[in-house]
Parts: structure tokens; sequence; C-alpha cells
């Protein structure tokens, strides 16, 4: 397969994201964003087994270093941030580094903070390995770490200076990781692309069974739809805001239950069928639009409640520590129409805890 490449446009800070398979075999995609000779490598004791050494093969020229995390979101704080560091100051390396991050999310968007943080800003290179962080987390520039108190609190806005997606990773990816990554992708359909719905609700049997083909269709179209808002809000100042869709709810069901009880794609199911279920309650969806949601979630495999996991003042209570919040007044996204969806703080408070007492 032909490898594809979309560029993010952001002026200076614009780069590619090379998507297609066996990209960890080809060094250029690599080495033309690495400015300096010091590279730094961070990834987890999961995938290290898997891939490092492949990427390292790809940087023989260079002075590579590598870091190797506990694996799982609860070690995305501050605290495993400053192993990288420490290690960076262990090494010696200066400004012209480069920080590879090789991994999920998690991995992601430590490497992007350390990178942003680091002597005030060093390069750094996403390689995502799961479907969520092929789709999502890789690009547009989100970095940050969990606080004891709320889900990605302390972060910082950093570009990377390419995005490699390697499809094949995703062989080794189990499928329960799968299916979260799916949810990732079906926001994009409900949230602002019709046609791409159509095309998840007509294949979603096959993209779970994993057709190659398809998912690297499904891949490209989330990294198309992604790159497109995020040229337009990097900062989210408005419409990067829609992305969240889902996620003022399912940040309330991790922060509530913690983290690994629902993966992250899992909390963003539910999230986006309570959306849903609200958007049905206010006037704009039908039952059958709001089946649809439901019946494209489940044939994923994702979960469409919190089977009585969380009480509802917990879960109203943790909605509010959210930062679409504005002066404790949540803001939802919301769907106009199956494909459209919309920022609002206008909705009755009634009718959101109607929605949280029947999900609970
Ligand atoms: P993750 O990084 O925890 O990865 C999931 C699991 O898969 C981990 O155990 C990981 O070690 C393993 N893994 C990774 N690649 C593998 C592979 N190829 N084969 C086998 N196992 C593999 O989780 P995730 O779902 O990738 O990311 C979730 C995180 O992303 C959350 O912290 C979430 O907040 C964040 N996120 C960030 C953004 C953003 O814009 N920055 C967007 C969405 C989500
Ligand atoms: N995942 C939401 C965003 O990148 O804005």
């Amino acid at each position: 397969m032909q490898t594809r490449t979309l560029q993010l446009d952001l002026g200076k800070k614009s780069y590619p994201i090379y998507m297609g398979q066996n990209l960890l075999t080809q060094a250029q995609f690599l080495t033309n964003h690495i400015a300096g000779k010091q590279v730094m490598i961070i990834t987890n004791t999961t995938v290290a087994p898997l891939y490092l050494n492949k990427v390292k093969a790809l940087l023989s020229l260079l002075k590579v270093a590598e870091v190797i995390l506990p694996d799982g979101e609860q070690y995305k704080t501050l605290e495993t941030v400053n192993l990288i560091f420490d290690a960076l100051l262990e090494n010696r390396f200066d400004r012209s580094c480069t920080l590879i991050a090789l991994g999920g999310g998690v991995i992601g968007d430590m490497t992007g903070f350390a990178a942003a943080s680091y002597q005030r800003g060093v390069n750094f290179i996403q390689i995502p390995t799961t479907l969520l962080s092929q789709v999502d987390s890789s690009v547009g520039g989100k970095t940050g770490v969990n606080h004891a108190l709320g889900k990605n609190m302390i972060g910082a806005f950093y570009q990377p200076k390419c995005v490699i997606i390697d499809v094949d990773t995703l062989d080794t990816l189990d499928d329960r990781q799968y299916s979260a990554g799916m949810a990732e992708v079906i926001k994009y359909g409900l949230l602002g692309n019709k046609a791409f719905l159509t095309f998840l609700q007509a294949n979603i049997e096959s993209l779970i069974a994993r057709d190659k083909d398809l998912i690297i269709q499904a891949v490209y179209q989330s990294c198309v739809d992604k790159a497109n808002i995020v040229a337009q809000d990097e900062l989210e100042t408005g419409k990067r805001a829609l992305l969240n869709f889902g996620h003022t709810f399912g940040h309330a069901i991790e922060n509530t239950l913690g983290y690994g009880v629902f993966l992250h794609g899992e909390a963003i199911s539910v999230g986006m069928l309570m959306a849903a279920e609200l958007s049905k309650l206010i006037g704009n969806l039908t039952d059958q639009e709001v089946f649809a949601v439901k019946d494209l979630l489940e044939k994923s495999n994702l979960p469409v409640s919190v089977n009585g996991k969380i009480n509802a003042l917990e879960f109203f209570d943790a909605m509010r520590v959210d930062k679409k919040a504005i002066d404790g007044n949540i803001r939802l996204i919301l769907m106009k129409k199956l494909g459209e969806s919309y920022i609002s703080s206008s909705y009755q408070k009634e009718q959101l805890k109607q929605i949280i007492n029947d999900f609970c």
C-alpha cells in the first residue's frame, strides 16, 4: 500500500502525518524530522519489547537513549514525566534534541508535555501505536498529564514535527483496546461527518474484524477530520471543542471510577450516547437516531451505560471539573442532528440531571 501523507496546516508549525503499512522499516519518515544528533525514545514496558528495537534500528547514526515507563493511565502524572526529565539531564541532552513518543495516547501525551517543557521546548515526534492514538491523540498537539483532582488538567498545546502512523502496529493491540479506539473513530462521524458515519455504519462488522483496507480508510478519514478542525482552531477557542463530543460525560466516568475500570474510549462511548440522549430530550434527535448511535457502539463491543457503578450525584459533581466549564457552567457538545454537533450551555440543568439519573 502506498504511504499517504496528510499535512496539518498550522503556518510555521505545520507538519506531516504519514500513514500506511510497514512505516517502521523506513528510516526517512523519522530521520527527515530529526534536527540534532541526540534522540530519546519514550515508550513503556508493553510497547518496548514489541517495537523499540525496530525504531532504534532506523536511527543508527545518532545518539539514541530510551526511557521505558510503567504502563497505564494511572502513571500519566507529573511524577512519571519527571523520569523523562531525569533521563534527559543524566544523558546531558541539549535543546537540539528530539523526543520520540512510541506508544499509545498516554505515552504521546506525556512525551509531548516533556518536550514542551524541557529547556522550554524541544523537538518531538509521535509514533502512535494504538487505534485511539492514531486517530486522535497523536494529532493536534494536546499534551499533558492527569492530576489527582482531574484528568488532563495539567498540560500544554505543543505540536510534534511529524506523526508516523504505521497501522501494522495495530496487529498486536488487543480487542478491548482496539474497540476503545473505535469510539474515537465513531466520534468523528457523529460530530461532523455524516458521510463517514454512513461508511462506519455500513462497515462496522468488518472494521471490528480488522479488515486492513477498511482500517486504513477509517484512520485516514479520522486524521483528515481532526487535522481540519485543529487547523481552524489550534488552541480550542471555539470549534475544536467539538472534538470533545462525549468527553465531559466520559471524563466524569473516568474521574469517578478511577482509571482502568473503563478505558478512555469506553468512557467516551457511554459519554457519546449520553450526549445523544440529551440531544433527543431537547428535541434534536429522534428515537431511531439515538438507537442508531447505540447500535453502532454496541456493534463495536463498546459499553453503553455505567452499569450502576456510579451514583448520579457523584457523576454530576465530577462533570463540573471540566476544562470546558466556564465559571462553573458546564458546556456540552450536543447534536443538532446525526453528523452535526454544536457547543451548548443552554440546555436545562434538570434535563442533564435526568440523563445522568437514567445512565446511573
Ligand atoms: P494507552 O496509551 O494506555 O494504550 C493502551 C494500552 O495499549 C496500553 O497498555 C499500551 O501499553 C498498549 N499498547 C500500545 N500500543 C500497543 C500495541 N501496538 N500493541 C499492543 N499493546 C499496545 O491508551 P490510548 O487509548 O492509546 O490513549 C488514551 C490516552 O490518550 C488517555 O490518557 C487520553 O486522555 C489520551 N488522549 C489524548 C488526546 C489528545 O488529543 N492529546 C486525545 C484522546 C485521548
Ligand atoms: N481530543 C480532543 C482534541 O484534540 O481536541
